[in-house]
């Protein structure tokens, strides 16, 4: 059936939330408060780089079924259901900030039709249900809770396949009719309570930054005993019960969701009066390696930062996005030139950076340079030509915080190559 359906926020998930939708057959209108980027999203340009999401925006502006506006009211003055996907930051305490959500469900208040669906896909700590409920003050819509676990480059598959749909609402009603729009993509629809939705989403995240944090942690027993955690993982991974999944050693986790999400459920434990002990481990591990990485480095020139020249591979937090949030490349960087590094950077999606000297050749920031970091996985890294890369580097040095380069293939070319926990 098709829908009216309202998208506050047009980020990395509004804006594939309302895209998809519309690919799904739904009418959908999304909103913004930056007028600049409704414009430029009207003429099919768009504010991020998300893999397939151009070509579906580009086909749903001419269907007809999506159209951007500026302001939440005017987009959801005729809406069926009004999609809430505005930034959910971390606040001075480590709480989630719901200024921005709060402001958007305050703007929809007076104009949402009777018997709207407002569904929070913002990440929020649990009670933000009853939260937006009361900002909205009416007894004839009805506020659902269903998290986004979509990944930043591979959203647009990550919302169109979904492992699963959670669903958190006291409304039995409104959760069907929210179920019934995600009947076309092929996940299994969880329909629970709100606070348990809210939930789901904070233990996923936490979860899966303990699996990074602890594959790091293995790998810096694998450094120290001489083992291979490559190995190690694939004869882990076998074990059902543990699997292979987000087990890749490298420079800690970060990006948009991890730092904020695992400070926010720390501190919903903590306001519940529980302490989060393991999580708190998960954050000091993850702080550790980036200083772990920075340490390969200064190892690989020599034992001194100040003066030395380094080229860096990758900027955005993981391969395949534009996002440049809580990126541990950026972090690593930050410290090489906090210690007196000069760092000249090379990454696919970025052409520029206030902080960081970005070249838009892979090679030509390798000219003269002590060593070279792979700190992003991209893809097209792996197949660059190591022999041309020893011939621009000054001394040939890798230090592969993704172990995604070929060790061998470089070891046989003449670098002294650094990997992680092997
Ligand atoms: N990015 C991810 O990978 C991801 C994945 C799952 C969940 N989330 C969660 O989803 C939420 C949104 O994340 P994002 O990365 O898309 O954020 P974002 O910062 O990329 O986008 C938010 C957008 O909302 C707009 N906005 C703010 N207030 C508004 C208002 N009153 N009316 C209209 N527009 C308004 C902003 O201008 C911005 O364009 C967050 O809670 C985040 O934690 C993000």
């Amino acid at each position: 059936m098709r829908s009216r359906i309202a998208i506050i926020g047009t980020g990395y998930v509004g804006l594939t939330t309302g895209a998809c939708f519309a690919h799904l057959g739904h009418d959908v209108v999304c909103a913004d408060i930056d007028p600049r980027r409704i414009e430029r999203l009207s003429q099919g340009i768009l504010p991020i780089f998300e893999p397939g999401l151009q070509e579906i925006v580009e086909a749903e502006i001419e269907s007809g079924r999506l159209r951007f506006v500026v302001g939440a009211a005017e987009a959801a003055k005729d809406c069926e259901f009004a999609y809430l996907c505005v930034q959910t930051p971390q606040g001075q305490d480590g709480a989630a900030d719901l200024t921005f959500l709060q402001a958007a469900a305050a703007e929809i208040a007076h104009v949402l039709p009777a018997h709207a669906v407002v569904v929070n896909k913002s990440t929020v700590p649990v009670g933000s249900t009853k939260v937006v409920e009361r900002v909205l003050n009416r007894h004839d819509v009805s506020v659902v809770s269903n998290p986004e676990f979509l990944r930043e480059g591979s959203a647009v598959s990550d919302f169109l396949k979904p492992d699963r749909v959670v669903i958190g609402s006291d409304d039995p009603s409104a959760a069907a009719r929210v179920s019934d729009l995600y009947s076309a993509t092929s996940g299994h629809i969880i329909v629970t309570d709100p606070a348990s939705a809210e939930t789901i989403k904070y233990a996923a995240n936490a979860f899966l930054a303990t699996k990074i944090s602890f594959v790091n942690a293995v790998a810096a027993v694998c450094e120290a005993v001489g083992a291979d955690v490559n190995d190690v993982v694939l004869g882990i991974g076998y074990d059902k019960r543990i699997g292979h999944e987000f087990l890749r050693p490298g420079p800690g986790w970060g990006g948009s969701c991890f730092p904020k999400d695992t400070r926010a459920m720390m501190k919903i434990a903590e306001d519940a009066g529980y302490d989060f002990n393991l999580l708190k481990g998960v954050v000091v591990v993850n702080d550790e390696q980036r200083e772990r990485m920075v340490a390969k480095v200064e190892r690989a020139v020599g034992g001194e930062l100040k003066g030395a020249v380094v080229a860096a591979w990758g900027l955005t937090f993981k391969a395949n996005t534009d996002d440049l949030r809580e990126s541990p490349a950026i972090a690593v960087i930050s410290e090489l030139l906090a210690k007196g590094a000069i760092v000249r950077a090379y990454d696919p999606q970025v052409s520029s950076h206030p902080a960081i000297d970005v070249g838009s050749d892979p090679y030509d920031v390798c000219d003269g340079a002590d060593a070279l970091i792979v700190l992003t996985e991209w893809d097209q890294f792996r197949w660059l030509d190591l022999d041309e890369v020893k011939r621009r580097l000054g001394r040939a040095n890798i230090v592969d915080t993704r172990n995604l380069l070929d060790r061998s293939a470089a070891i046989r070319a003449g670098f002294t190559y650094q990997g992680v926990g092997r």
